[in-house]
C-alpha cells in the first residue's frame, strides 16, 4: 500500500534555529518536543517564555520533564497563556475529585470504568470557545514503571495530506460538536439541567496564530455535518478519522515519568490516551486555557 506524500513539508513552520534560554528536543519533525532547562517552580524568565511559546507553535505539543509543581504554579502556567477554562464536568462535584474549577482531576485506577480521553479527541470542541492549550500534570505514572502514554496526531497535517478536491469540498461544510457524546454517552455522567454544551464550527478552519488551515472535526464530540444526509455524514466522518488514525507520519507519542508536564496546542492536534497500563493506576491533573472561536477568518 502506498501513503499520499504530504503536499508541504515540516520545514514550512518548524523553525530550526537554536534556542538560547531552553533546550528543544524534537520527537520526530512532525509534532511533539520534549523541552529541557525551564523549571516551573521557578519564577519564569521573559526570554525563557518567548522561547517555550515559538517551541510550542513550532512543535504543538511540548513535554516538560521532573516538574515537581503545586496546583498554583500549574495554574500560574497556564495563565501565562491566557484565561483558565472550567471543564463542563465540573458542574457536578461527583463526576471530579477536585474542588479547584479551573484543575480537572485525571485519574485511572483497576475500578475505573473507562479513561478519561481514551479515544482521538481535541479537548471540549462542543464548548463555542474550546481550550486552545490544555496542560497535564501527571503525578503517578502506572506502578509498573511504563504504559500510560498519550498519543497525539497533527491535523495540519491531516488537512495537507487529503486530496485537493477533498480540501475544497469540506471548506465549505460545518460540523456540530456535542457534549453528551462523551460526557453521557461514554462516561455516564448526569447533564447540568441545560445539558452539555453543543456548538457548530467549520469542518476546516485556520489557527489564529499560525493562520494554517486543518481538520476540525474529531471522534470524541462532533455528532454530525450538516447539510449531508446521515449516512454521507457518517461515511464522511469515518473517512476523516480512518485518515488521521492509519497516518503514522502525522502522530507522535508522549512518554511520562512521575511529573512530567505536558502542554499540547488543542487548535491544531487530536490526541488519545492509552489504557495500556491495567490494573495499575495513573494520575495527575489538568489546567486548559479558554481559546478562540473556530472560525475560517485569520
Ligand atoms: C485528556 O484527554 O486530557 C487525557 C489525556 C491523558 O490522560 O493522557
Amino acid at each position: 500500500m502506498t501513503m499520499q506524500r504530504p503536499a508541504v513539508t515540516y520545514q514550512d513552520h518548524w523553525k530550526t534555529e537554536g534556542y538560547d534560554h531552553i533546550s528543544v528536543t524534537p520527537l520526530n519533525p512532525v509534532v511533539g518536543a520534549v523541552v529541557e532547562g525551564f523549571d516551573l517552580s521557578k519564577p519564569f524568565v521573559d526570554e525563557q517564555v518567548a522561547e517555550v511559546k515559538r517551541a510550542f507553535l513550532a512543535h504543538h505539543v511540548l513535554a516538560f520533564h521532573d516538574q515537581n509543581i503545586s496546583e498554583d504554579q500549574h495554574k500560574a502556567f497556564g495563565r501565562l497563556f491566557g484565561e483558565l477554562h472550567v471543564h463542563p464536568l465540573k458542574h457536578d462535584a461527583s463526576n471530579d475529585r477536585g474542588s479547584d474549577p479551573a484543575i480537572l482531576d485525571i485519574r485511572t485506577t483497576a475500578n475505573s470504568k473507562y479513561t478519561a480521553g481514551g479515544a482521538w479527541h481535541a479537548d471540549v470542541t462542543c464548548d463555542e470557545r474550546p481550550p486552545s492549550i490544555s496542560m497535564l500534570l501527571i503525578r503517578q505514572i502506572p506502578e509498573v514503571g511504563c504504559g500510560g502514554d498519550t498519543c497525539f496526531a497533527n491535523m495540519y497535517r491531516a488537512f495537507d495530506t487529503l486530496s485537493e478536491s477533498m480540501q475544497e469540498f469540506l471548506r465549505g461544510l460545518t460540523a456540530v460538536h456535542d457534549g453528551a457524546i462523551p460526557y453521557v454517552g461514554a462516561y455516564n455522567t448526569t447533564p447540568p439541567p441545560g445539558g452539555y454544551p453543543r456548538h457548530e464550527h467549520p469542518v476546516i478552519v485556520r489557527h489564529p496564530e499560525t493562520g494554517r488551515e486543518l481538520l476540525y472535526v474529531n471522534p470524541g464530540f462532533t455528532s454530525h455535518i450538516k447539510g449531508l444526509t446521515k449516512f454521507e455524514s457518517e461515511s464522511l466522518l469515518a473517512m476523516l478519522y480512518h485518515h488521521v488514525e492509519k497516518r503514522l507520519d502525522i502522530q507522535c507519542r508522549v512518554s511520562y515519568r512521575p511529573n512530567t508536564l505536558v502542554m499540547w496546542d488543542n487548535r491544531c492536534l487530536q490526541h488519545q490516551a492509552a489504557w495500556d497500563y491495567f490494573p495499575y493506576s495513573r494520575s495527575g491533573a489538568r489546567v486548559s486555557v479558554i481559546g478562540h472561536r473556530p472560525t475560517r477568518d485569520v
